[in-house]
């Protein structure tokens, strides 16, 4: 059964939307989308920059275990990915952990995941039709710049939401070993990577059992868990 949801033409931040609808009784899987967005958020505080033609869209989710709750950030990433591959075949799609989508240069999307009363709202937005413009932390890319035509925003939010209610189905009927996989194929930063986060750097060892990522300081194995981590500049 397809789960519900709302295209709202114009709001401030559809993560806002989905909270409201959520406290309102909306089921798992629900999802929002907007055109556009006045008052889009994204992770750490940042603003998301919401150019019309590209995909803000909101999915609710009431998990049935917590325990995969720290797997979430990645399965909206490759709920997206997902999306889009079946949209742009060949394409190469990298997921940069936690949470954001890349081609190998430039990021193409992001994942902001907020929490209230019990319900997890996945934040998506997608550049599909428009590279942002302004002042950006990151190069930024739109997927029609790299397929040469443009993409309908609804049906790819379809797609995204519908995949991430059957990656939480997943998650709870095989745990995250298919999660893990789709990411270590598609991994931004894969096992030997040098990256860097804060003032410090260190070598990828790869995904711990909550999806947090593992790397070597040193001789000392850490735990990244939400740090913004880049690939180290040499
Ligand atoms: C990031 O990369 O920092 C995360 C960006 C998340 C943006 C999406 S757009 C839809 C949803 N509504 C928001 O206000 N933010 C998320």
């Amino acid at each position: 059964m397809s789960a519900p949801f709302r295209l709202l033409e114009e709001c401030g931040s559809t993560n806002d939307e989905a909270k409201r609808w959520a406290a309102e009784g909306a089921p798992h899987g629900a999802w929002i989308q907007a055109k556009r967005q006045t008052g889009g958020r994204g992770r750490l505080g940042r603003t998301w920059i919401s150019a019309e033609g590209n995909l803000f869209l909101s999915v609710i989710l009431r998990l049935p275990d917590f325990a995969h709750l720290t797997w979430v950030p990645l399965l909206g990433a490759a709920s997206a990915v997902k999306a889009m591959e079946f949209e742009a075949p060949g394409l190469d799609f990298r997921i940069k952990w936690p949470n954001d989508i890349w081609t190998l240069q430039a990021k193409l999307g992001g994942v902001l995941c907020e929490g209230a009363n019990g319900v997890v709202i996945v934040g998506i937005g997608l550049n599909l039709n428009q590279r942002p413009e302004g002042e950006l932390l990151y190069p930024a890319a739109s997927l029609a710049e790299q397929t040469g035509r443009t993409h309908n925003p609804e049906v790819i939010a379809a797609r995204t939401a519908w995949n991430l209610a059957q990656g939480v189905h997943q998650l709870r009927s095989q745990g995250p070993a298919v999660l893990e996989t789709f990411y270590n194929t598609h991994a931004l930063f894969g096992v030997g990577t040098q990256v860097e986060w804060a003032d410090q750097t260190g070598e990828v060892i790869g995904l711990g059992s909550s999806g947090e990522l593992r790397v070597w300081v040193g001789s000392e194995e850490r735990s990244l868990f939400a740090e913004d981590v880049s690939l180290r500049r040499v």
